[in-house]
Parts: C-alpha cells; sequence; structure tokens
C-alpha cells in the first residue's frame, strides 16, 4: 500500500482545503502505526486550529479515533444512556443526574474524567468516598451497568488510545482550544464507552473552557453532529459558567451537595439543572415516551428517594461505604474551617468561577503540583451573586487542611466577588439553553 502523504495533508489543511474522510482516517491509521512523526502530527494539529475542518472531517476522524481502540459492547442493553460535561467549577451534576435517570428507566453506563485544568473531574469527586474504585474493567463496567443500572467509573485507557497521544501533543503545542480536535477528543471516548444516548453539558464563561455563547454552541452543535452521524441520540445543553455551580466547590463538598440535591434539598441551579439532564437522558434513551413523561419520572425518582437508593447502591457495588450517602457527614472532613465574611453592604455583583477554583487548587484540591488531591479541602458560597449582604455577614466557608493557608485563601476570595449597588439589577440567570 502507498505511504500516507501527510505532508500534503498538512499542506493542504493549512490552506484551508477541504478534507476528505479517507484522509482524515489515513491520519490516524498512520500516526498509530508510527509512520507519521509527534511533529507532523503536531502540525496537522496546529493547521486544524487556524483553519478548522468541516463538521464531516471532524466526524471522521473521530470515528478513526474509535477504531484505534476497543468498545464496550452495550448493544445488548436497552435504554443506555450517558453524559458528558465540558468541564465547570462546582460541577457535580453527574453525581445527581446519573442516578436520577438510572431511577427513572434509564441504563446509565457513564466513563468520566479526571480534572482538566482548573475544572473539577467527576471521578475525583468520587473517590472522595472512602473505598470507592473507579478503575473498572470494561467487562466489569458492562456487568455493573445491567446489574445495576448505574456504573460510573474512570475512562478506560484502552477506549481511543490515540487520543491520549494527540491530547499529550495538543497539550505540549498550543492546540487543545480548536473545536473540531475537542469534539473528536471527547466524543471519541463517549462513542467506544458505547451508551446509545449522549447528553452533553457545555459549559459557557469565566469558569469554562468555551467564554463566548457562539464558541459553546459551536462545539455543542458539533458533537451532536458526530454522535448522530454514528448513530447515537445526542442533546446538548449550554450552561452558564461565570460563578460556580450551587455553593460547593471541593471534592467532599459536592458530593454532599449532589446528596443533597437527591434529598430534594440543595442548591436551585444544580437541582433544575440535574433535572433537566437527566429528563434527556432518559427520553433520548428511550426509557419514557415523552418530555413531560421522562420529567415526571425523574421527579419520581428525586421524590421519592429511589435515586439516593440509586446512588447508593453504585457506591456499595464500586466497593465504597454507602453509609456516607445517608450521613454525608463520613466523608472526610477538613481540619480547619472558618468564615470570611462581608467588609461591607451591599450586592454581590460578580463572583468569578475560575479564580474561586484557583483558591480551591491553593488548598490541596486539585493535582496540579502535588501528589496526591486533598478530597476534604473547598469552600462553601454562602453568597452568591444577586444576593445582599451587611457588614459581618459571612460570605464563604473555607475548609483548609493547612490553617496556615486560610489568611491567603481569604485574600484571593476577596479578589474573585465583588460587592455593589444594592439597587443594581440581578445579573444572575441561570437560563439552560437547549440544542437537540
Ligand atoms: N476534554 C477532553 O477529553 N478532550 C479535550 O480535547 C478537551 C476536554
Amino acid at each position: 500500500m502507498a505511504q500516507f502523504d501527510v505532508i500534503e495533508l498538512i499542506e493542504d489543511t493549512k490552506q484551508g482545503n477541504a478534507l476528505d474522510a479517507e484522509r482524515v482516517t489515513g491520519f490516524v491509521t498512520a500516526f498509530m502505526a508510527g509512520e507519521v512523526t509527534e511533529a507532523q502530527a503536531s502540525a496537522w494539529m496546529m493547521a486544524v486550529c487556524l483553519q478548522g475542518i468541516s463538521d464531516d472531517a471532524a466526524s471522521a476522524l473521530t470515528a478513526a479515533m474509535v477504531e484505534s481502540g476497543k468498545l464496550v459492547d452495550l448493544s445488548e442493553l436497552d435504554h443506555t444512556a450517558d453524559k458528558h460535561s465540558t468541564g465547570g467549577v462546582g460541577d457535580k451534576v453527574s453525581l445527581a443526574a446519573c442516578p436520577l435517570a438510572a431511577a427513572a428507566g434509564s441504563i446509565v453506563a457513564k466513563m468520566s474524567g479526571r480534572g482538566l485544568g482548573h475544572t473539577g473531574g467527576t471521578v475525583d469527586k468520587l473517590e472522595s468516598i472512602p473505598g470507592f474504585r473507579t478503575d473498572l474493567s470494561a467487562k466489569d463496567f458492562r456487568a455493573q451497568a445491567q446489574r445495576v443500572g448505574l456504573v460510573i467509573a474512570a475512562q478506560s485507557h484502552d477506549l481511543s488510545p490515540v487520543d491520549k497521544r494527540l491530547y499529550a501533543l495538543r497539550h505540549d503545542t498550543a492546540t487543545v482550544d480548536s473545536p473540531p480536535l475537542i469534539a473528536a477528543s471527547v466524543m471519541s471516548k463517549k462513542l467506544a464507552a458505547g451508551a446509545s444516548a449522549i447528553v452533553l453539558d457545555v459549559k459557557c464563561g469565566r469558569g469554562a473552557f468555551m467564554q463566548s455563547p457562539e464558541e459553546a454552541d459551536h462545539l455543542a452543535r458539533l458533537m451532536c453532529h458526530i454522535g448522530e452521524s454514528q448513530g447515537r441520540a445526542m442533546a446538548a445543553a449550554i450552561t452558564p459558567m461565570d460563578q460556580p455551580l450551587g455553593r460547593a466547590v471541593g471534592h467532599a463538598l459536592e458530593v454532599t451537595e449532589a446528596v443533597e440535591v437527591l434529598r430534594g434539598e440543595g442548591p436551585p441551579d444544580v437541582a433544575e439543572l440535574a433535572l433537566q439532564i437527566a429528563t434527556s437522558m432518559v427520553l433520548l434513551s428511550g426509557a419514557a415516551p415523552s418530555l413531560d413523561d421522562a420529567r415526571a419520572r425523574v421527579e419520581k425518582a428525586r421524590s421519592s428517594g429511589s435515586a439516593l437508593d440509586k446512588l447508593a447502591e453504585m457506591v456499595r457495588a464500586q466497593g465504597g461505604d454507602r453509609r456516607v450517602i445517608d450521613d454525608p457527614a463520613r466523608l472526610p472532613s477538613a481540619r480547619s474551617i472558618d468564615v470570611l465574611r462581608s467588609p461591607t453592604s451591599g450586592r454581590i455583583t460578580w463572583l468569578d468561577a475560575l479564580r474561586i477554583a484557583e483558591v480551591v487548587e491553593s488548598l490541596g484540591g486539585s493535582r496540579r503540583g502535588r501528589k496526591a488531591i486533598d478530597h476534604s479541602v473547598g469552600v462553601r458560597l454562602l453568597r452568591k451573586q444577586g444576593e445582599d449582604v451587611s457588614p459581618g455577614d459571612p460570605i464563604v466557608e473555607i475548609h483548609a487542611s493547612d490553617p496556615s493557608s486560610l489568611d491567603d485563601a481569604k485574600t484571593r476570595i476577596g479578589r474573585a466577588m465583588r460587592v455593589g449597588d444594592p439597587a443594581a439589577p440581578d445579573p444572575t440567570q441561570f437560563e439552560i439553553r437547549w440544542i437537540t
């Protein structure tokens, strides 16, 4: 067979010429076979970053990436559903939405990532539950999906192995933030994980990778196009990520908040997003005949406690201490808890998700520069954007393992927040926009 002409591919992509599926597939095959060097792959991805590629070329790239590894075969299971978030701050939606969807009739089989950049990962959050195992084999993953109806595990290395190599190159060559490359990376792993329905939560704003509604919209539509072209039922929500979602940021604190949502409590933004995502999973997976019916089932799963029971069942199945679901105080807790009080009166007009994430990182809540994550640390936002404060009111609760980090955290939180005129219009609108 003729050698794949990667130089011509790079040149054509650089000129913005159309690429057919065969050439994009040829690139992945040749890269995996060692016929395309890392320098050439990086040059091609930079050309993709600068010129873009068509949606069909992005679909072909994704399909070839899926082919590079194994597939989880869920085809004999009915109503399988998965969800994915592009990453945010305080985003514990999977921990609530997946049990809700599972208790409402879907089989939820989700492989999750660890934290990426400043965003937290579901797998890291789940690992704050003592004993909880996320490293399941594909066989155990499938078996638990069938037996329990709910499994959330770490991304298996066998799925889309080319993504791991390309992602490392993208990280080193400033080619991460390209919609077709992000879409192919995310969707290759989602498609390989096998669910027939995939619901996406594309975050948009200061604390997200997509900063503008246009970018988020483009990425969401592209990922839906890719999934649909591979025969999956797709939906995407674009959701705000300027301030953190909910009130808790930090692993164990977020698990607690997700449990609160499943108990019928919890912050309204997290609860509504979890309910909508779960509804979409139930509808798309065919477990309910209509949107209204899917929503009613999901609400019942919450009010009856069956979603909470489903979460407890999953925790037990994966070796975790299920008693934390009844009593989240059993989760790791920080040694020092302090409160930041408002120095002034007014309305919180700005609460920067990215800076809050950096505070939690500085307390030890991320892997960056450290050997292990401290699951106990984080913040609880007692006041959020649009809420009023008076002098001395507690506004943020800080959970730290090292008491000497508290002062720095308080200074950083002060920089992440602005208190303005109490008559200022409420800037906060938690608007969930669906693309189906
Ligand atoms: N998450 C991924 O898995 N891949 C990307 O490219 C970006 C976010």
